[in-house]
This record gives C-alpha cells, sequence and structure tokens, in this order.
C-alpha cells in the first residue's frame, strides 16, 4: 500500500509544515480543511516541489452532519489521519459569550471525536492504520487564563488514550501530541518565551519522527514534559491563588 497522510485542519501552520516533512519523504498527501483556494495552492506546490500526489479536499469540523460524506468521498483511505484542526478563542471573552465557548468545545473535542470515530471504525476494519491527535499540554490541568481551551483539549487527551487501548490489538496505531507553545496564527501577538516556543518545521520533525517509532503520548519538547509534572504536583490549595 502506498503512503498517504489525510492532514485535517492543513491551512494550520502546523498542518502546513506536516505536508511538507511527509511529502519529502515520499508520501502522498490529503489536504483538509475550509480554505479551498488555499489548500489548492498548497497542493500544487507539494506536487511540484516534491513530486507526490496532493489533493485538496473541503473539510468543515464543526459540519458534523457532512463527515461520513467527506470521509466516504475520499478516493482512497490514507494509511496515516493527523487532526490538527483547533480553535483558541479568548477565554475571558468566552467566560461570558456562550457561541465563543461552544465552538471553542466543539473544535477542539466534538468535532475531533466526530471524524475520528469515523476513521478508526475504517482502519479497524481494514486491519492497520495510524490516527494522530494534536491535543495540547493546556489540557494537563485547568488554569485559571485559559481553562476552557484547556479543558477541550483534555477531553481530547483522554478520547485519545481510549481510542489507542481500543485499535491496540487490532493492528491501529494512535498518536497523542502534545505541543506546549507553537509559533503560528494561533500565537500571533502573545508574548511567547523564546526558549519555550516551537518552530511548525520543527514540531512537523518531532510528530515524523515519534510515529515511525510508533510512540504513544509525545511532548514536542521533552521541557514540557518536566514543566507539566511540576505544574501537575502543585497542591490545588496552592495551585487556586496561581493566576497565570
Ligand atoms: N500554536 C500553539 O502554541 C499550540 C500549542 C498547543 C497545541 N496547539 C494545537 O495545534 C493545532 C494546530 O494549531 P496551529 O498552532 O497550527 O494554529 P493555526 O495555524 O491557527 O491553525 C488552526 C487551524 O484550525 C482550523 N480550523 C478551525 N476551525 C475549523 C473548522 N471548523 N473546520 C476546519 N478547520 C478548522 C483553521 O482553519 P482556517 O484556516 O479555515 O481558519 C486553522 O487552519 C491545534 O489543534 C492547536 O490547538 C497549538
Amino acid at each position: 500500500m502506498k503512503k498517504s497522510i489525510l492532514i485535517l485542519g492543513a491551512t494550520s501552520d502546523i498542518g502546513k509544515a506536516l505536508a511538507k516533512r511527509y511529502a519529502a519523504e515520499g508520501w502522498g498527501i490529503f489536504l483538509a480543511g475550509r480554505d479551498r483556494d488555499q489548500l489548492d495552492r498548497l497542493a500544487s506546490d507539494i506536487k511540484i516541489r516534491y513530486n507526490v500526489p496532493a489533493d485538496a479536499h473541503y473539510f468543515d469540523a464543526l459540519a458534523y452532519d457532512s463527515h461520513k460524506d467527506f470521509w466516504k468521498n475520499l478516493q482512497d483511505l490514507p494509511s496515516v489521519t493527523v487532526s490538527v484542526f483547533g480553535y483558541l478563542g479568548e477565554q475571558e471573552t468566552a467566560e461570558e459569550d456562550w457561541e465563543m465557548c461552544q465552538r471553542i468545545l466543539d473544535t477542539n473535542y466534538t468535532a475531533a471525536v466526530s471524524i475520528l470515530n469515523l476513521v478508526s471504525n475504517s482502519y479497524l476494519e481494514r486491519g492497520q492504520g495510524v490516527i494522530i491527535g494534536i491535543s495540547s499540554v493546556a489540557g494537563d490541568r485547568g488554569r485559571s487564563s485559559n481553562y476552557l481551551y484547556g479543558s477541550s483539549k483534555a477531553a481530547f487527551t483522554a478520547y485519545l488514550s481510549g481510542l489507542r487501548a481500543r485499535m491496540f490489538a487490532k493492528n491501529v496505531h494512535v498518536m497523542t501530541v502534545k505541543p506546549g507553545f507553537v509559533m503560528t496564527k494561533m500565537t500571533a501577538g502573545m508574548d511567547l518565551p523564546p526558549l519555550l516556543t516551537a518552530k511548525p518545521g520543527a514540531v512537523a520533525n518531532v510528530i515524523f519522527k515519534a510515529m515511525k517509532k510508533k510512540k504513544n503520548v509525545i511532548y514536542v519538547e521533552g521541557k514540557w514534559r518536566w514543566i507539566m509534572l511540576i505544574i501537575k504536583l502543585i497542591p490545588e490549595t496552592i495551585f487556586k491563588r496561581l493566576k497565570f
């Protein structure tokens, strides 16, 4: 079987970097997202640069009813599917505004579950496949400044953990990716600490290598594992007084 990857949320900066990284290794690329023009341009660029098959597919993560047809209409079953789409929103606004709050929860969790349920059942039937979910260190513990986004990623992390256990005996591998800060559209304008901030290309590289090693859960930069361990160990009586 030819190697191919479906990137759900391919206009994201991490998604674009993944597309280039996998194409450079000779993989066929399915780009899925809402912005067809941008995806078409990316597909042409990949075909020319890397001489691999690449095509664009319209995919709206929040249009749950369309997911079955979207998946059915892909010409071939991709060997790997990565769920990259996400929505950060604004914590303070979302505390008051249910519409934004729901969009955070639905994009990062419900939408991912809707499409990955279909993908995983197909992979189960075929007896092979790899699913990669881009979650976040924000899901490791709810902080006052971003617990709405964080809780949606925590739910996604738990989903991927259960899915991995269900798929394990059936030759379907599920990898959870927990990036820390990454320099992308999502974090544009934020004052991020340079030493703790990765570039999308580096994230894609870590993901590609970890997938080859069949890792289960990865922190994109190793130091985040230790940072989050410390954060998780802070007793609740102290944690609730911290403003971060
Ligand atoms: N950047 C960070 O510091 C960081 C840290 C940890 C985890 N992450 C996670 O990494 C993933 C990639 O994010 P990024 O940093 O690369 O940010 P990004 O460039 O802002 O990408 C977010 C992507 O999600 C897509 N998206 C949002 N809602 C969608 C929907 N309803 N249907 C289809 N696509 C939708 C957007 O598509 P449009 O182009 O159509 O808007 C955009 O391409 C996300 O899951 C994010 O939560 C990022």
